[in-house]
């Protein structure tokens, strides 16, 4: 901020600024909230029919064919984070 305020203080107007700033926070956490979707689980035959986290490690654990990075998160539930493939044959959710 380098602009000075000169004008005398006026609360309606501050009041509106306030809130037009609460509005834009918020409104910037929402779109960028929709935007933080992670990879989805590709559409195809191999991950729709996999249906547990042993299956999933043995293609992307360490020693797997499609391996996840080093510093991926180690929380087992793939599917929170990585959307199902439509027409995935395991439990619904
Ligand atoms: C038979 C081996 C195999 C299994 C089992 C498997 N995957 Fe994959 N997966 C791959 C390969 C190979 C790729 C990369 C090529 C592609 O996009 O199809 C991939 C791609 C992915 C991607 C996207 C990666 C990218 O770069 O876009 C995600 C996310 C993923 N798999 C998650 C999973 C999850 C979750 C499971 C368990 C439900 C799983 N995979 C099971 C082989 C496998
Ligand atoms: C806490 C959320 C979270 C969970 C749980 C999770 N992942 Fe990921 N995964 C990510 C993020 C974030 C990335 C980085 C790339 C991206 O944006 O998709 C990633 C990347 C990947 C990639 C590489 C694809 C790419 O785009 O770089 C694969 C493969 C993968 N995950 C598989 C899995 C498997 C298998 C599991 C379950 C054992 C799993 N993930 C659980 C968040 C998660």
């Amino acid at each position: 901020m380098t602009e000075k305020q000169k004008k005398p203080w006026k609360p309606g107007k501050r009041d509106l600024l306030f809130l037009g700033i609460i509005a834009t926070v918020v409104i910037a956490l929402v779109l960028g909230t929709s935007e933080r979707k992670t990879t989805p689980t590709p559409n195809d035959d191999v991950h729709r029919t996999t249906t547990s986290k042993a299956e999933c490690l043995a293609c992307h654990g360490a020693d797997g064919i499609s391996p996840r990075q080093v510093k991926h998160t180690q929380v087992d539930k793939c599917f929170l984070c990585h959307a199902q493939p439509d027409g995935w044959v395991g439990d619904k959710k």
